[in-house]
């Protein structure tokens, strides 16, 4: 659980065989909560936030991959919580029913946003960043010096960009943007826990041992992405120097 002073809570559980971070975002001005990917044994959070007193309101999805969203139905059936996601990424799903992606009947009337959007939980403003890379309408949560960035940036890694819908060009000028634009100091919760020793990293971290951050050029990042990547490195990811990186494309 990470407290501050900032009037909200997030707290994490590491939950299914895939080693997946389910997080709730706790406002404490009106004890009301989202509860971020709900997936796998996602009781366990429903449990947690019952026992505290606090109630789901929202449900926001990072994207539609099943590993992240197929507690939604039971997280539904537990409270009368709103679904958010990008819409980009319902089209995607909808276009993509065959990969397993979010069942149809699970997002019913969900809130649909674009990069850009804000909206509250309480008293706590969360701003909507779209990340595409891993899928066309990834996004990311920030609020206050946090960041839940589901697949799109690890401890040490980055999402796969083969799967239907990832695109590595596009993954490049996503993480791009986040290490110009975000804050050195705000925290990542990735939707893994691909670096069990340190589940939870900032932007300075990750811009310096990142080996996804280190490469100027688009076609370098793709080649490391689509090419190289998996065959040099495995989970539990260390951090990597821009040397180290730039040397095993060459
Ligand atoms: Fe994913």
């Amino acid at each position: 659980m990470q407290k501050n002073q900032s009037g909200y809570s997030i707290h994490n559980m590491e939950l299914g065989p895939m080693e997946n971070f389910v997080y709730l975002i706790h406002d404490h001005a009106s004890n009301t909560a989202a509860i971020v990917d709900p997936a796998w044994e996602v009781e366990e959070m429903l449990n947690f936030a019952e026992k505290k007193g606090i109630q789901i309101t929202d449900i926001l999805l990072t994207h539609s991959h099943n590993d992240h969203t197929n507690g939604v139905q039971q997280t539904l059936e537990h409270c009368d919580a709103q679904i958010h996601l990008l819409k980009s990424e319902e089209k995607f799903s909808n276009d993509n029913t065959h990969h397993n992606l979010l069942a149809k009947t699970s997002i019913d009337k969900p809130t649909l946003h674009h990069g850009g959007d804000q909206f509250k939980i309480g008293e706590s403003t969360i701003d909507i960043l779209h990340t595409p890379g891993h899928t066309p309408g990834s996004a990311c949560y920030h609020i206050g010096n946090d960041l839940i960035a589901g697949d799109t940036l690890f401890v040490f890694g980055c999402g796969r960009c083969d799967l239907a819908g990832g695109d590595p060009e596009q993954m490049f000028h996503t993480l791009k943007k986040m290490k110009t634009e975000l804050p050195a100091s705000t925290i990542l919760h990735p939707g893994h826990n691909y670096a069990p020793q340190a589940p939870t990293s900032d932007m300075n971290a990750q811009c310096h041992g990142n080996p996804f951050l280190h490469f100027d050029k688009p076609a370098d990042f793709v080649k490391y992405r689509m090419q190289v990547h998996d065959k040099i490195r495995e989970s539990p990811y260390e951090a990597v120097t821009k040397q180290q990186a730039c040397d095993a494309i060459k």
